[in-house]
């Protein structure tokens, strides 16, 4: 694993957004895996930026999401659809049906899980993933037990998830219990994964996945088998005072 120390979350924000963009003007068509949570949202700022300054044409840029909540519509304030939407897509010109997420409201969830994996075969696989991390060490939904062999599945989300995903509802009980998440080997098949931390509650997951055993307790270890992952991490996501 490739490590960049960065200052704070303004540094990791701009260097993450300056990859995608270099990855973008540089490629004839790509495939972007794209994240939600706190963690990217300051990179898609100065992604929408750069990418509307440079008048740059988005027309070969396709992108896959991680993970979606089971049981909100599309058009749920709270669901992944609707951050994408707010937060990147309706801010810059990649055409909308070349933007994918799991529908978490599918009425077949089985069937749902297996065409999203089929889907990202055809786009070609993923060339560029964005990761952020959990503090148990999950990527995407994929909490710590998920085998290192699943491709998109549905999940039950752990107890600490839920209790770090109140915050965006007005009661626990609003907080989604499932998602489709892409597995870890869905998201090992990607070709050059950045993976983005931030912040002292990130430091021991990402001293785990950088230095632990690689073990399916802590899914993030996996990326110790990837030959190219870049991890951009603050001071205080380092434990570097
Ligand atoms: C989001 C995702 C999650 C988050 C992780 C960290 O698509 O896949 O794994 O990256 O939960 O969340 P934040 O960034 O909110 O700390």
């Amino acid at each position: 694993m490739k490590l960049v120390h960065v200052e704070n979350y303004d540094e990791m924000s701009m260097q993450a957004a300056r990859t995608v963009f270099d990855k973008i003007t540089s490629s004839e068509r790509v495939v972007l895996g794209l994240a939600t949570g706190s963690t990217p949202e300051k990179m898609y700022d100065y992604l929408v930026d750069m990418l509307n300054k440079n008048k740059v044409d988005l027309s070969h840029v396709y992108t896959v999401n991680l993970d979606e909540y089971v049981g909100l519509d599309a058009d749920h304030p709270q669901s992944y659809h609707q951050y994408m939407n707010r937060i990147f897509f309706d801010r810059v010109d990649i055409p909308k049906n070349h933007t994918f997420l799991p529908n978490g409201a599918a009425e077949n969830l089985e069937d749902e899980v297996a065409e999203y994996e089929k889907l990202i075969e055809e786009l070609g696989g993923v060339d560029l993933q964005i990761l952020g991390i959990g503090r148990n060490g999950h990527i995407a939904f994929n909490e710590p037990g998920t085998a290192f062999d699943s491709e998109t599945h549905v999940v039950d989300l752990t107890e600490t998830t839920v209790n770090d995903n109140a915050r965006f509802f007005d009661t626990i009980d609003e907080v989604p219990k499932q998602a489709i998440s892409m597995g870890l080997s869905t998201i090992m098949n990607a070709k050059s994964i950045v993976m983005m931390a931030s912040g002292e509650e990130k430091a021991d997951a990402i001293t785990a996945m950088m230095e632990g055993e690689v073990d399916e307790s802590l899914p993030a270890s996996i990326l110790q088998r990837h030959h190219d992952v870049t991890v951009i991490a603050d001071r205080k996501a380092l434990r570097e005072g």
